[in-house]
């Protein structure tokens, strides 16, 4: 499985994701500026993984300073720095609620620790780092679950033969997160119980995370798989031959009534699939619900550039990959064309048909309403 986040020991590399499918390259992160521009830059992205780096670029950082002996005594000093460095990284990307969730959590540990009476600054340091690692390792097992619970539902619900094509877009496997990955772990769990019989992904425009990420993905992991652009989905939903029997797609933020903040492009697919009848899931871990935001019209769509439409970014064709590639940039839009670039949409939750989460599949309960809290003490889940 590819690995976008590597870490030991205060060690953090990520690969630097503006390079792939060309070049496979690491990169250090040692403080959280680094970890705030390689989230900033692009160079990791999926919430899950925005969230982790970002824990772990603090933690790296926290390292170093001990190593250099530079951790201050006093609990207040040291939770002022962890805490300060904290509302600076979620300032680098505003949807995806992994990274405030990661960050309010990690700086209610170390605002608790700090009253703890007679404790020291180095000792809240540890519980920051050992709790930045926890982080990593719970990732990868929810995302396992993930996997395993959409998986089974959708051989329940989606399919009446043995075997599911399925559609994805947008990146969501290891790369965007600690490993497995969430929509692209669910289409993993149906590979690797042998009934997956297609999956297909989209490019994802503008960006292209599908051809890019998903892609490299899907090849280095042998899955059988097709791209196609974000504009052939409603005609490859149509063809009978193809089957598609469910669309799953990560998420950066489902709102308490379910509605879904997600790649740009996501709610026209789910558009697409409520008028052919096909099940649109939504794969994301606890971290990515966001009880504090009741609807999708409180969530804040983050704005891109728009070089991003009006220009593509690659290699020439042909171009052997080595440890460097040279990207050239070609201007694909009319000069002096006004240009509109949201980096992600809103699914209603009416067009959603159950959300896979870490403890199970949840769906609307007789009122066409998803209980996400009640997911967090585990009622409504199921698998
Ligand atoms: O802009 P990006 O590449 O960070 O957007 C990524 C997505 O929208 C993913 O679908 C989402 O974060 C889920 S990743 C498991």
């Amino acid at each position: 499985m590819l690995q976008a986040i590597k870490y030991n020991q205060g060690n953090l590399e990520i690969l630097d994701q503006l390079q792939l499918p060309f070049v496979e390259k690491y990169i250090p992160i040692k403080s959280a500026e680094d970890g705030w521009h390689a989230i900033k830059d692009m160079k990791v992205r999926g919430a899950p993984a925005i969230a982790i780096v970002a824990m772990l670029a603090l933690s790296a950082e926290l390292h170093l300073l001990r190593a250099a002996n530079n951790v201050s005594e006093s609990p207040e000093e040291i939770r002022n720095l962890i805490v300060t460095k904290l509302d600076y990284l979620v300032t680098s990307r505003p949807t995806a609620v992994n990274l405030s969730d990661a960050a309010r959590k990690l700086s209610t540990l170390t605002t608790t620790q700090a009253t703890r009476p007679g404790v020291t600054g180095p000792e809240i340091v540890e519980s920051f780092i050992q709790a930045a690692q926890e982080m990593l390792g719970k990732d990868l097992e929810d995302n396992q679950r993930i996997g395993h619970h959409g998986a089974e539902w959708i051989m329940t619900h989606a399919t009446k033969s043995d075997t599911v094509s399925v559609l994805t877009h947008c990146n969501t496997g290891s790369l965007a997160t600690s490993g497995y990955g969430t929509a692209l772990g669910v289409i993993r769990s149906l590979s690797s119980k042998n009934v997956l019989r297609h999956a297909y992904c989209t490019e994802t425009r503008p960006y292209n995370q599908g051809s890019r990420l998903t892609a490299f993905e899907l090849v280095h992991d042998k899955i059988p798989a097709t791209l196609i652009t974000d504009s052939m989905a409603a005609a490859l939903l149509a063809d009978a031959k193809v089957g598609v029997g469910a669309i799953v797609v990560g998420a950066d933020r489902v709102a308490a009534n379910g509605d879904t903040a997600n790649k740009i492009g996501t709610y026209g697919l789910a558009v697409l699939a409520k008028h052919h009848g096909i099940k649109f899931l939504v794969a994301a871990p606890l971290t990515t619900i966001d009880l504090a935001t009741s609807s999708g019209s409180d969530i804040i769509i983050e704005q891109r550039p728009e070089s991003e439409v009006t220009s593509i970014k690659g290699p020439r064709d042909g171009t052997e990959a080595t440890d460097t590639v040279v990207l050239d940039t070609v201007r694909i839009a009319a000069p002096g064309i006004g240009v509109w670039n949201p980096a992600f949409d809103i699914t209603p939750a009416a067009l959603i048909d159950g959300i896979i989460t870490e403890v199970g599949v949840v769906e609307k309960d007789p009122t066409g309403h998803f209980d996400m809290a009640g997911l967090f003490n585990n009622s409504t889940a199921r698998s």
